[in-house]
């Protein structure tokens, strides 16, 4: 049972919260694996995307999410809005609220944003990824993956390589994964990784290898070039050879590991191309883990209204 209105990140999520998505997604996948694409629990329902960023998997995987479960969806892009006029957040939300929309799913440069259009707005909210703060719906799919592939999340040792200081979805999944009892490795440049991530309960590695050893999932985090100011590391190439996941990296892992990304990916750099493309790869099942859990978190909010 969700107790929140919204769902702006894992921080605020108790563990019975997460536990409860993954479950209800886990039946949603197994649906949409067997070709279900018409369930009635959100008949009659608007949603709205409200992205002020560019997405692919995560607009267009809320947006089947809502019509799998038989809602009305609009899709709004901040670039050709009434933003570019200057509209405010809080102005836009009232609007939205205005024609009764039920569900708003932001996407924000800013991190915050979500949870202030959540005050403002009747609609529950639903974050879709706010600055350098949280993804939550992708650290949830991400568990999903990783619990069908393993059984259990807890226990699990994963690895995360990459922009762990630009990354909201760093974030989110270590919020999650320690929730649910994994243990959570990372490396980077030193200028990659926040001051402060040890402290949020994740082992800063020295090494590739230090970060990989006897990791069961090891995942790669986009080098988010576009909210880097220059500096932070020499060049793609080398930040490849120096810090990427290669073949002879993943050897330090456990011989079952799965490979993971977020996406999009710098296709070699994070990650070399036979990785992510090979039989341990699970980039595409993240994808579908993708549609199943942004289908739980709308039933589970609107199960939450009708409770009421
Ligand atoms: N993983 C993710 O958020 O991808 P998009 O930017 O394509 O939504």
């Amino acid at each position: 049972m969700l107790r929140q209105k919204d769902v702006t990140g894992l921080y605020e999520l108790s563990a019975e919260e997460i536990d409860e998505i993954l479950c209800v997604a886990a039946e949603m996948k197994q649906k949409l694996r067997s070709g279900v694409k018409n369930l009635p629990d959100l008949t009659g329902r608007a949603v709205t995307t409200l992205f002020y960023e560019n997405s692919t998997r995560t607009r267009c995987s809320f947006e089947l999410a809502a019509k799998y479960l038989g809602a009305h969806v609009v899709n709004i892009s901040a670039a050709s809005s009434s933003v570019q006029k200057g509209e405010t957040l809080v102005d836009t939300g009232k609007t939205l609220d205005a024609m009764r929309n039920d569900f708003i799913i932001i996407r924000h440069p800013m991190g915050g944003a979500p949870k202030l259009l959540g005050k403002t707005v009747k609609a529950h909210v639903i974050n879709g990824g706010d600055g350098m703060n949280e993804h939550p719906t992708q650290a949830l799919l991400d568990m999903l993956t990783m619990r069908e592939t393993f059984g259990a999340v807890k226990g699990l040792k994963v690895a995360i390589l990459g922009d762990i200081r630009h990354s909201r979805v760093a974030k989110s999944n270590l919020f999650g994964l320690k929730k649910l009892g994994a243990e959570v490795s990372v490396f980077a440049p030193r200028t990659l990784i926040p001051a402060d991530f040890d402290k949020m309960g994740a082992k800063v590695c020295a090494s590739r290898e230090e970060a990989v050893d006897g990791a069961d999932v090891v995942m790669g985090l986009r080098i988010q070039l576009e909210r880097q100011h220059g500096g932070l590391f020499p060049s793609l190439g080398e930040y490849a050879k120096f810090y990427g996941v290669n073949e002879e990296v993943i050897k330090y892992a456990k011989p079952n590991a799965i490979v993971m990304h977020p996406g999009p990916v710098n296709r070699g750099v994070e990650l070399t191309c036979s990785l992510i493309d090979g039989a341990s790869s699970r980039i595409e099942d993240q994808v579908l883990s993708g549609v199943a859990v942004r289908m739980s978190v709308l039933k589970l909010l609107n199960d939450q209204e009708a409770r009421a």
